[in-house]
């Protein structure tokens, strides 16, 4: 199973946005994906819950909630049919919990957006990944998503910079569109959405998609690696 983990504890950076509509994707493409919320404020759990029955499944593990009824691994398990799992994570979580929320993890995605304020954060975001949780650039499973980007703007062109300092691969960068605040508001991916509305998207999101074919362990589109179980994970 894939568990794709997306990170970054500056607020605002894209995380939900990027786990629901990964989710989407990964549901569009058969893969009977779960998403995982460890943000204890629920938006991804939210937008699952918004979804209609017509939808492409995804299985939604609320992580974050104190489950009295049931045990802290009934709660996080994954049922045997699910291929991938994507995990959202909250803003502000410290970087000594970086290790057991990347364990086993066959890509790290990053979002940042173009502002000073992201940048610095997100700088800290990968030093932290790279020292703290240990992972390591050659090991090729980071990956920075640029998010909200309006092209040719100054800010724009300081996160280019940015990026190119890194030395981890780009792997998406999604427009400053009004298609991922519907998809928020609907419960919907841009997957999910007339072609016609989300032409201009669709081309990162394959990028992302095709990357992250290229991170599976054994390389096979549908069996994969089997992670690492998700231990202690903090919520
Ligand atoms: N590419 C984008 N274009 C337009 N709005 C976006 C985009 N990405 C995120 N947003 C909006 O920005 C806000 C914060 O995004 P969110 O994914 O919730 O961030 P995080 O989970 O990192 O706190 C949400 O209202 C979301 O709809
Ligand atoms: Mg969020």
């Amino acid at each position: 199973m894939q568990r794709i983990v997306i990170l970054n504890p500056k607020g605002g950076s894209g995380k939900t946005t990027v786990a629901t509509n990964l989710a989407a994707w990964l549901a569009a493409a058969d893969t009977e994906p779960a998403l995982m919320d460890l943000d204890p404020q629920g938006s991804a759990t939210r937008w699952l819950r918004k979804r209609s029955a017509e939808s492409a499944p995804i299985y939604g593990i609320a992580a974050f909630e104190k489950a009295a009824s049931v045990t802290r691994s009934w709660q996080l398990r994954v049922p045997p049919g699910c291929q991938a799992v994507v995990v959202d994570t909250p803003a502000a979580i410290h970087s000594r919990h970086f290790p057991e929320v990347t364990r086993g993890a066959h890509a790290v995605l990053v979002p940042v957006m173009p502002s000073d304020i992201d940048i610095h954060a997100t700088a800290k975001c990968i030093s932290d990944l790279l020292l703290v949780a240990k992972i390591r650039r050659s090991e090729g499973r980071l990956g920075i998503i640029a998010n909200r980007v309006r092209s040719n703007t100054k800010v724009s062109q300081r996160l280019t910079r940015f990026l190119d300092s890194l030395d981890i691969p780009l792997v998406a960068t999604l427009r400053d569109s009004q298609n991922y605040v519907r998809s928020a508001e609907s419960g919907e991916g841009l997957v999910e959405m007339p072609r016609w509305q989300v032409w201009p998207d669709l081309a990162e999101w394959e990028k992302l998609l095709s990357w992250l074919a290229g991170r599976r362990r054994d390389g096979l589109p549908r069996q994969l690696a089997v992670s690492a179980p998700a231990t202690k994970l903090i919520c």
